[in-house]
């Protein structure tokens, strides 16, 4: 048993190699229940393999985990019970339909008929996919499959979620809905455990964790993190994307330019949506602190 009994998921030197790559580098961590923790890092920083080896699918080369109380490696099955994971590339069966789709996890998962039928439904509305119950999963667009994906995750009932990247790819607006539904769930007692390559999605975290070449570079709220920047964080709004870089290539003491998609979170409602068809643009400029 872990010594923080406070804490839902727990790594204590957690390392793992594949050969002569270290993925995950003595990674140490706790989260703790009710946390939507978000661990972010670029492509290859060792994310996906933290997750697998968070849930028992992949084994440590060394160190330990825990996932609500149970030791990772020594017992893998109750953790395998306690948790939800949807995989960066969620196994979604396109030829068959949401309803299918989702039925065939229940049975995976062993769910009996009444515990299906409460279940899905609730899933359904929650994540207003009802309509669609009979379209088949390759007919759906990109966020639409990821709440499919999401609802099969969920049938588990998992007291832990893990999330892989879940939103990638995906339209501002479905994003932002992908992120109501992660909070309703956190309202209702689970732990969310995501990772993303997105910022902005990093500022919807509790805490975040940023990961770079297998190890955590530092760990903590996102505005604690933001203070620690020694620049100075702008947003600037535009809405001809070339005419703006060109003005901002300009200023003096401009250290980067981060083109955001997250316009439509900030403004949601209709001008959120006008964002694809106005072109409006939201910039994060950082500048130097002396300008
Ligand atoms: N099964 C494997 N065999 C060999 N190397 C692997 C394996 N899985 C991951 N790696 C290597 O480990 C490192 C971390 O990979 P990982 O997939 O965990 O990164 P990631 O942060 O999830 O990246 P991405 O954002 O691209 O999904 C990479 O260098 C990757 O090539
Ligand atoms: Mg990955």
């Amino acid at each position: 048993m872990s010594t923080q009994a406070l804490s839902v998921v727990e790594a204590r030197d957690l390392t793992r190699r594949f050969g002569a790559v270290t993925a995950v580098d003595r990674l140490n961590l706790a989260v703790t229940r009710g946390e939507v923790f978000g661990l972010v890092g670029p492509d290859g920083a060792g994310k996906t393999t933290t997750l697998r080896l968070l849930c028992g699918l992949l084994d440590p080369s060394s160190g330990q985990a825990w996932v609500d109380g149970h030791d990772v490696s020594r017992d893998a099955d109750a953790v395998k019970d306690r948790i939800g994971y949807m995989a960066q590339r969620f196994g979604l069966y396109v030829d068959l339909t949401v309803d299918e789709n989702m039925s065939f996890y229940a049975d995976l998962f062993g769910l009996s008929k009444p515990e299906r039928g409460e279940l899905m439904p609730r899933l359904l509305d929650m994540t207003r996919m009802g309509p669609f119950r009979t379209r088949h999963a390759g007919k759906l667009s990109g966020g639409m499959k990821q709440k499919l994906a999401l609802m099969c995750t969920l049938l588990h009932r998992p007291r832990v979620l893990f999330l892989d990247e879940p939103t990638n790819g995906v339209d501002p607006v479905s994003r932002r809905d992908f992120w109501t539904l992660l909070y309703q769930l956190v309202k209702e007692g689970m732990t969310v455990f995501v990772t993303t390559a997105y910022l902005d999605e990093a500022e919807r975290c509790d805490r975040v964790g940023l990961m770079h070449r297998g190890q955590l570079i530092c760990c903590d709220t996102p505005s604690a993190l933001k203070r620690r920047l020694p620049q100075v964080c702008c947003e600037v709004r535009a809405g001809n994307l070339r005419r703006a870089r060109e003005v901002l290539a300009g200023c003096p003491g401009l250290w980067k330019t981060f083109l955001s998609h997250s316009f439509a979170e900030y403004e949601g409602g209709q001008r959120g949506r006008g964002v694809k068809g106005a072109g409006e643009v939201l910039f994060t400029v950082t500048m130097t602190n002396d300008q």
